[in-house]
Parts: structure tokens; C-alpha cells; sequence
């Protein structure tokens, strides 16, 4: 295939981000990658001239809704939008609308309908893989089409995996308490001290009650599980405890006995179920996640036949338009 039609679905940080990136590309993409729809929760716009992405870009930064760009143009209903995208020849849909961690919607109707009508789907967002991730696999088998969702993760599952039994998978997730972990134990600051620092440089959000509760490494480490060990498991079935002021006593027990702590996401094959856990623990040298400091992120798969498999997390903006562009190489190329 020469060129490949994408449509966004969602139109905020990582959005716009994507869009700038394949800017900068430009022509050098083999195969090039087209935006040729740009949709929000509220609607869709069709693109049919390249140039309009730009203004709409910046009609867009200053706050205004994709409807009041062209409102004559503007397509409210998603059954009229997917089959917009049909008639339109969109390869391949790239969701990345507000993650809804409660029941993944109104994303999940979407990509459920998207895919039963074979759209192929690239995500970013937790809530539709959590929520939902037998109903997409069942959508995308009746629709012939394809799904991909490196992005909810950051984690790429390596290829080695085959088809070997996954017996265990930890993780290091998330940035965020990644980097107020390594502050309170390298720079010794408090537990708010270092949340204090993550949000000035712009790594923690304003509310991080997501990341430092523990809530997006429970995400994370489901949607593996789920893919991987085939868990069945839901949101409210992981044990999850998240870093505090509290976690300051086990550093301190750390430092005493040359270990580190790190906020670690667990799926584990245990008396024929998946359990699934985030907690803080002390790890020793001999850990694979023991160097990982600041806002890197890893996986550690073990296999039933082969022993483990270690792989990085790509994280921050451009890697995460990097993993989508990859993810939307790899659905349409496949088909
Ligand atoms: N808030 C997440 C993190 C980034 O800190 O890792 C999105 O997954």
C-alpha cells in the first residue's frame, strides 16, 4: 500500500500532537500517512484539502469545537460518520478521546461499531482496553478488521513472546511516580516535596491522583494481562496500592539494606487465575527494574517455556506518536 488514510478520533494533546509530527515528516513516510477526518465526542469534519489541517490546528488551540470550524460540513451522528469514513476509503481510525476509566465511554460504542464495520482501530486509551477489551477482540473478528494498542501502555510486546504461555508480567508503568520515587530516594525530598517538583516540570498533572493512586499502572498491567494471559479480569479486581507520604518508611527501610523502591504492576498465574496487583516494593541490584530511574518505564514477561523477556516503555510526546504511527504501519500493512 502507498499511502495510508487515517481519521483522528480525538483531538486534544495527543491529537494534535500526532498531527504535528507527521508534519514534520512530511513526505519522508513509507507509506505516507493521509489525515483525512478529524472527530471529537461532538462530531466529524471529512478532510479534502491537506492545507486545512493547519488552520483547523490552530482554530482548535484557541478553543473553539471542531462543529463551529465548518458547521455546514459537520456530521453529529457516529453512524453517519463511519459511513463518512467508509465512502472516504480511512485505513485506519486513531482514538485518543478524554480516557473514561469508569466504563471506557462513549469511546467504546464508537470502536465497537468502527471495527464490526471493518474499520481498523489504533488506541490510546485505557478506558475502551480495560472496559472493553472482549467486546473490540469480538467486533474486530466479526468485522474482519484489526486493532492495535501499544499506545495504552507504552509497552511493546516483544516479538519473541510468540506464542509461548505468559506466566508472569511486571512492570514499572508509570512516569510520573517513577520520577517522585527516584526524587524522594536520590534528592531525599518528601513525598509532596517531589509531587511538588513532578508538576512543576510539567511530568505530573494538576490533579495526580491517576498516576500516584496507583490507578493508570492498574490499567497498564490489566490491559497486558488481558492481552497476554488471557485474565478476564476487571479494574476493581486489582489489588492496588498507590505511593504517599506513607511510602517515605519504606524507603527509609530501603536505604538501609541497599534496595530501592518502585511503584510495581504484577499479573501472575496463581492457583489457575490471573491476580493482579500494583504496590510499592523494594527491589535489590539484582532486579531488572533496579536502575530504572526517573520516568523510564519497563516490562519484564515471564514464559511458561522460555524464562523472561525484558522491554522498554517508550514514553512522552513524540514517542507517543512514534507508537501510534508504528501501530497504524502494522494494522493496514497486515491486512
Ligand atoms: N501519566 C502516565 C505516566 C502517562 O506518568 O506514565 C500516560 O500513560
Amino acid at each position: 500500500m502507498k499511502e495510508i488514510n487515517i481519521a483522528l478520533l480525538g483531538f486534544g494533546n495527543v491529537g494534535r500532537a500526532l498531527l504535528r509530527q507527521l508534519e514534520k515528516i512530511g513526505e519522508a513516510q513509507d507509506p505516507k500517512i493521509n489525515l483525512r477526518a478529524i472527530a471529537d465526542s461532538s462530531g466529524a469534519l471529512m478532510i479534502h484539502t491537506p492545507e486545512l489541517v493547519n488552520v483547523l490546528l490552530t482554530h482548535k488551540e484557541a478553543g473553539r469545537t471542531i462543529k463551529a470550524f465548518a458547521p455546514a460540513a459537520f456530521l453529529a451522528h457516529p453512524a453517519d460518520i463511519l459511513k463518512a469514513f467508509q465512502r472516504e476509503h480511512i485505513h485506519c481510525i486513531v482514538e485518543s478521546l478524554p480516557t473514561n476509566i469508569r466504563d471506557g465511554q462513549p469511546a467504546l460504542d464508537w470502536l465497537t461499531a468502527a471495527l464490526s464495520q471493518g474499520l481498523n482501530v489504533v488506541t490510546v486509551d485505557k478506558g475502551v482496553m480495560v472496559h472493553g477489551f472482549d467486546a473490540l477482540q469480538q467486533a474486530a473478528a466479526s468485522g474482519n478488521s484489526r486493532l492495535a494498542f501499544t499506545g495504552t501502555t507504552g509497552v511493546a510486546i516483544p516479538d519473541e513472546l510468540a506464542d509461548d504461555q505468559v506466566v508472569e508480567i511486571r512492570g514499572v508503568l508509570n512516569g510520573t511516580t517513577n520520577y517522585i520515587l527516584t526524587a524522594m530516594q536520590e534528592q531525599r525530598l518528601s513525598f509532596n516535596e517531589a509531587l511538588g517538583m513532578a508538576q512543576r516540570d510539567g511530568i505530573a498533572e494538576p490533579d495526580p491522583s491517576l498516576d500516584v493512586e496507583g490507578w493508570d499502572t492498574a490499567c497498564k498491567i490489566l490491559i497486558l494481562a488481558n492481552a497476554l494471559m488471557k485474565a478476564d479480569a476487571k479494574l476493581a479486581e486489582v489489588s492496588r496500592l498507590g505511593i504517599s507520604d506513607a511510602t517515605q518508611s519504606l524507603i527509609d527501610n530501603g536505604r538501609t539494606t541497599n534496595r530501592v523502591v518502585r511503584l510495581v504492576g504484577r499479573a501472575r498465574l496463581w492457583q489457575g487465575r490471573v491476580r493482579v496487583s500494583v504496590a510499592p516494593k523494594l527491589l535489590d541490584k539484582d532486579s531488572p527494574f533496579y536502575a530504572l530511574s526517573g520516568t523510564a518505564k519497563a516490562a519484564v514477561f515471564r514464559t511458561a517455556e522460555r524464562g523472561e523477556f525484558f522491554s522498554y516503555a517508550r514514553s512522552g510526546r513524540d514517542a507517543i506518536s512514534q507508537i501510534i504511527l508504528d501501530d497504524v504501519r502494522s494494522v493496514v500493512g497486515s491486512q
